[in-house]
């Protein structure tokens, strides 16, 4: 990994992430067999979380503390980023403190801002444009399940919001086939697939679909996330109206291959965007999905930290 900062999936090379991927592997290896690698010792990370979250806030953590370092947790109300203080000010400060910053925020530009003026690596730990962790791990544990990323296809059913971008720009990087169905108004922005074209500058085969049946019917893998992201929720009634054909239920699990593998980042909904009976189901691989955050990001924090 060249980049200081993950800000976006298109900081990481091909190269860089199979690197990532690897390392992974080696790190959730000797962590099953009870090897301690404190290589982080003495670091610290600071997490300025202005949303919720359970996955990434306790992932990192444990990342940190696994790597013999310390992680701070910041909320809103400790430093109120951007009203308390500007974001160029708590970035100089935290970069005489800390080794890295995660952010969690509303607007990606808070992200890039805060880039701008650390001083020590920025990790994006979800905007509402980009969710690159998530994405990272989600690569990383198909081709765990699966031995390997070639010729996958990806559905993804339902919102084409921050992790389905983050997905498709990984997948484009990495040459997996990615497909999505989402309804009218809720697509790709044609901006978007086109940035994706030429930042990547692979074959990215986004391609948009209505009907979710079209993308399910090839589909190694069927990824669905949440009809309404956080900061939404003041469009929840008319967004769960839109969304309503877009559920990844029994039904549309059984027009996929048989063994078709069931994701979603989480928190789920049940009952919305996934039912009970698939996401507890046979073909879910979600908790080993969520799993596969701490390992992957245990990759990302040596690769940051340790350059
Ligand atoms: N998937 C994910 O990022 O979960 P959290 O919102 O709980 O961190
Ligand atoms: N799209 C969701 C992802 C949560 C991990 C959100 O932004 O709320």
């Amino acid at each position: 990994m060249n980049c200081r900062h993950l800000i976006s999936d298109t900081d990481l090379s091909r190269e860089e992430v199979e690197g990532l991927f690897a390392l992974t592997s080696q790190l959730k290896e000797a962590y099953t067999l009870g090897k301690s690698d404190i290589s982080l010792s003495g670091k610290s990370l600071a997490m300025i979380f202005e949303k919720s979250s359970m996955r990434t806030r306790v992932s990192l953590e444990v990342a940190m503390t696994q790597l013999g370092g310390h992680a701070i947790y910041l909320t809103p109300q400790d430093i109120n980023i951007g009203k308390r203080e500007s974001i160029k000010d708590v970035a100089r400060v935290l970069s005489r403190y800390v080794d890295c910053i995660a952010i969690r925020t509303f607007s990606h530009n808070n992200v890039a801002e805060l880039a701008r003026h650390a001083s020590v690596p920025v990790i994006n730990a979800l905007s509402d444009y980009l969710h690159p962790c998530q994405a990272l791990a989600d690569l990383y544990t198909i081709k765990e399940k699966l031995g390997t990323l070639k010729g996958v296809k990806i559905a993804f059913v339902g919102d084409a919001n921050n992790v389905a971008r983050s997905l498709a720009l990984l997948c484009a990087t990495l040459g997996v086939s990615f497909n999505i169905a989402s309804p009218k108004g809720y697509e790709f922005p044609a901006e978007f697939v086109d940035d994706m074209r030429q930042t990547v500058k692979q074959d990215a085969s986004a391609l948009q679909f209505l009907n979710p049946r079209d993308v399910v019917k090839n589909a190694d893998v069927i990824y669905t996330d949440t009809w309404i992201s956080m900061g939404q929720e003041g469009e929840a009634e008319v967004r769960r109206l839109h969304f309503k054909g877009y559920q990844v239920n029994k039904g549309l699990v059984a027009l996929a291959k048989k063994g078709v593998l069931v994701m979603h980042c989480l928190p789920a909904h049940r009952g919305e965007e996934i039912t009970d009976e698939v996401i507890d189901g046979p073909n879910s691989i979600v908790f080993d999905q969520a799993e596969n955050r701490l390992h992957v990001e245990k990759a990302i924090l040596k690769t940051l930290l340790l350059k």
